[in-house]
């Protein structure tokens, strides 16, 4: 199972297509080699909506990857994100095969593909995740690693998360159009939540939240794996917009005064600070209180927080978070965030940014990293020798459906 070349993760996101290429060292580390980014311009809300511009911006992130690291690549692990993407949980149920009772890896399997069975998605989707949680042995929960224990009923208490088929195959489409093989297909918040969470914090229960342009992706993680996914049609871009409309200037000023002037609560900021505002159609610049551009962001701030609020709350998982929510994506640099977030939510809450190292590690450092380096350590991890599952166990087989739809697809088979 051990692949060879480097690590390659393809982040594509809303605002950016961004590659990042690393070498793997001792056990799982991960040394950051080179970065590319591109606008990206054919991704609405995390799903493609135009191949030709999404192909292009992927082949130009490579590109720039590619020379800064002075490799070439062929193969990447690719992150999914969008709306359609939904998780469940679910248990598999098998009698354990050998007549001596001992746990073997064919009950393993067995019992994985089980739990698959008693989660078969509607048609239009597919599995993209099927995470093995927890395995019960004769009635004990809690066993990590079964094989070799004796026992004659083996569960599994599983992880399922489906996207819709045939917009991951749009995805893929552009992908191998930008010349790239897909090593695997990894949920976003899952990559996100690799890059910035600690162990600790994902044993005791713990919620990552990356809050992109077009999206804000949330994934919850208790003893330690997965158990919880959504991802919202919202992000920064949309605070941008308001800025936009409410102050009458254009969009790309919006951004400009988000990024230099933006802030999380109007409490923060002193009654008599000014910002300059070009004004949309003219050439004029007015000047404005601070406040007023703080006014448009703090109510659209709440209301995609109040959004993370109850789609934890609907997971039924919101009590079993004690470590709290750890914000990361791009909107994360917004000064305040983490305190107007840990006010919404009720929960402790702080700013996660990707840990790496390496000569180039600096490339990678902030939190609109944190899903492309999340590929990194989680491909490491996944290449790992001696590795029994991945997270793809079982779903390797539907991954090869999506690749063969995608055939029919374009062949028209
Ligand atoms: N300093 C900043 N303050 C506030 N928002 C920021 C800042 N820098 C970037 N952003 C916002 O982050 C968003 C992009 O985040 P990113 O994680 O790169 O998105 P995506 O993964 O969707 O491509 C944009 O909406 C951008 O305006
Ligand atoms: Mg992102």
């Amino acid at each position: 199972m051990a692949r060879r070349g480097p690590l390659v993760g393809l982040d594509v996101g809303t605002t950016k297509v961004c590659v990042i290429i690393a070498e793997q060292g001792e056990e799982e580390e991960v040394h950051i080699k080179g970065m590319g980014t591109s606008p990206s311009t054919g991704v609405r809300k995390g799903v493609v909506v135009d191949l030709d511009a999404t192909t292009r911006a992927i082949e130009e992130a490579v590109d720039r990857a590619e020379r800064m690291a002075g490799v070439k690549v062929a193969a990447a692990l690719v992150s999914v994100s969008g709306e359609h993407v939904a998780s469940q949980n679910s248990r598999g149920v098998v009698a354990v095969s050998r007549a001596d009772h001992e746990i073997g890896e064919q009950d393993i399997s067995r019992v994985v593909e089980a739990a698959r069975m008693t989660a078969i998605p509607a048609s239009d989707r597919e599995i993209v995740h099927l995470i093995p949680r927890d395995f019960v042995v004769d009635g004990q929960d809690g066993v990590k690693h079964p094989v070799g224990m004796y026992g004659s009923r083996l569960e599994v208490d599983a992880h399922i998360v489906t996207g819709a088929g045939t917009l991951l195959a749009n995805l893929l489409k552009c992908v191998q159009r930008a010349g790239l093989e897909i090593e695997e297909l990894v949920l976003e918040p899952l990559a996100s939540g690799e890059a910035v969470l600690a162990h600790a914090e994902r044993d005791l229960g713990v919620a990552v939240v990356d809050i992109g342009g077009g999206t804000t992706s949330i994934g919850l993680f208790t003893n330690g794996g997965l158990c919880h996914t959504g991802i919202l049609p919202v992000g920064g871009n949309h605070i941008t917009n308001d800025i936009a409309v409410g102050l009458r200037t254009p969009i790309a000023e919006a951004e400009r005064l988000k990024i230099s002037h933006g802030c999380a609560s109007v409490e923060a900021v002193a009654a008599d600070e000014t910002i300059d505002v070009p004004r949309i159609g003219s050439r004029e610049v007015s000047t404005r209180p601070r406040r007023a551009l703080i006014e448009v962001i703090e109510p659209r701030l709440a209301e995609i927080l109040g959004m993370v609020k109850s789609q934890i709350k609907r997971s039924r998982y919101a009590n079993l978070i004690p470590a709290g929510v750890v914000l990361t994506g791009g909107t994360a640099l917004l000064p305040g965030l983490a305190d107007a977030a840990a006010e919404v939510l009720d929960l402790p809450a702080r700013i996660g940014l990707p840990e790496v190292r390496g000569t180039m590690a600096r490339v990678v450092e902030g939190p609109a990293y944190a899903t492309g380096v999340g590929l990194m350590v989680h491909g490491a991890r996944q290449r790992a020798p001696g590795r029994l599952l991945r997270t793809t166990d079982g779903a390797g087989s539907m991954f090869g459906r999506v690749r063969q739809w995608f055939r029919e697809f374009t062949h028209g088979a």
